[in-house]
């Protein structure tokens, strides 16, 4: 390489260097400064010195091979068996508010199934006046909508409640994602089937070997779930229930059920298996909580974080994090850097959407002291996101779902980020 730079002229070189250090000045305490005589900008690097590959190499882009690290990751001794089980999103290092198909985290209660669209059908029976079964094509004939919607397992964040477990975002929040989904509205569906006046409630049901089944009220149905069939655009991801699945917006991510192969429609809850014994809360006095669907408002800063400590030393650092509400947008997010003492208004970036996740950020200037950071949603209803021991005094410590608690992370003089409560 830097025998190709020899045959250039030392002007050209003092330019370089002039330039890298008036950016300095530009951007303050950043280390531009030591760009001066960087090789990265004065010698010519290996991908401008050879052709790159052709168009025909990637028919499916993947992303860079530096960017292997960005992947979807399990916890060992949460997968007893990789077919009943969870991998999370890597939160901390994506950015804006859409989760990429191949990084949306995974929940299959007995695998993926693999659905072969030439015999996908869709059923709907139950009380209903005409009984139907659609192939894709028919779906395919039925007006549909794009929407942004997060996903949240109700056992996000499940781990936390005893105490700080889990090191990292991606393990204590990972699993969400949000989404562009294309599908159409289940109200038309249900509309061509006629739903009888004594029709109250659905049981959308899965192909899959789980067959899971969850009660889902009318009402949700006709406001706003949608038999999706198209994430960010593409067809839904084998994972994420490939053709079809029910999305379910701001509802707990278990009555979004994948694969969709029926959906029956009754006069009551049917009160399953994934009703009864899994997705209630049993509070401290024995009783357990009944259908809690709503997923509260949420946040979590997602950098600096355990697994995106700050490598470049005190000066500049740009905070950042995501927050979502099951009851609509997110106006406010509060960010503390002193464990509470004081708090500041975040900065909201891209899309503000119904029941879809934002993006926040909060740009300081950090004075190599150890930090507590936490961050605070506000939903459009009016509801305030809770402390860890706020959350415990109602609900006691029995519960492994729907903990929507502040979140602190620890950031030591070396930058160095930890998952801690303070009280
Ligand atoms: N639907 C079927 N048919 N089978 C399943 O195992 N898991 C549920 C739900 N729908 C599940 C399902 C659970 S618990 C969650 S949190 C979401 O799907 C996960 O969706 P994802 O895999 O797209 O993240
Ligand atoms: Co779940």
């Amino acid at each position: 390489m830097s025998e190709i730079f020899k045959g250039m002229k030392p002007s050209r070189r003092n330019f370089l260097k002039g330039a890298a250090a008036s950016g300095a000045a530009l951007v303050g305490g950043t280390n531009a400064a030591k760009a001066a005589g960087d090789p990265a900008i004065l010698e010519k690097q290996p991908w401008a010195q050879f052709l790159g590959a052709g168009v025909d190499e990637a028919p499916y882009g993947v992303p860079s091979k530096f960017e292997a690290h960005v992947r979807r990751q399990n916890v060992p001794w949460l997968t007893a068996d990789p077919v009943s089980s969870i991998n999370f999103t890597p939160l901390h290092e994506l950015d804006g508010i859409i989760t990429p198909n191949g990084l949306c985290f995974e929940r299959h209660h007995a695998g993926v199934a693999e659905v072969d669209p030439s015999a996908y059908r869709l059923m709907i029976n139950g009380l209903v006046d005409r009984p139907l079964v659609f192939t894709m094509q028919d779906l395919m004939r039925f007006p549909r909508e794009n929407h942004v919607y997060f996903l949240e397992c109700a056992a996000n964040t499940g781990m936390e409640w005893a105490g700080a477990q889990l090191n990292g975002c991606q393990f204590t929040h990972g699993m969400i994602h949000n989404v562009m989904y294309t599908g159409i509205p289940l109200r038309l569906i249900l509309q061509e089937a006629g739903v009888k006046t004594a029709g109250k409630w659905l049981l959308p049901e899965g192909a899959d070997a789980s067959g899971m089944t969850r009660s889902i009220p009318m009402e949700k149905a006709m406001d706003d779930c949608l038999v999706a069939f198209k994430m960010n655009g593409e067809a839904l991801r084998p994972e994420q229930g490939y053709p079809v699945r029910l999305v379910v917006p701001g509802w707990e991510g278990n009555m979004w059920v994948k694969w969709l192969r029926r959906i029956e429609v009754g006069d009551q809850p049917w009160h399953h298996r994934e009703e009864t014994s899994k997705y209630t809360d049993l509070l401290a006095n024995g009783q357990a909580r009944r259908f809690t669907w709503e997923m509260d408002a949420k946040s979590v800063i997602t950098s600096p974080s355990p697994q995106m400590p700050i490598t470049h030393g005190p000066g500049p650092v740009v905070m950042t994090g995501v927050a979502w509400s099951g009851r609509g947008t997110i106006p406010r997010v509060d960010v503390t850097i002193d464990g509470g003492m004081n708090w500041h208004e975040a900065r909201i970036s891209g899309p503000s959407l119904n029941k879809s996740m934002h993006r926040f950020y909060y740009e300081f200037d950090w004075d190599g002291k150890p930090l507590l950071l936490q961050s605070r949603a506000h939903d459009s209803t009016g509801y305030v996101q809770p402390t860890k021991e706020q959350l415990r005094s109602v609900r006691g410590e029995n519960s492994i779902y729907h903990n929507n608690g502040i979140q602190t992370w620890a950031v030591d003089a070396e930058g160095v980020a930890e998952n801690v409560e303070i009280s």
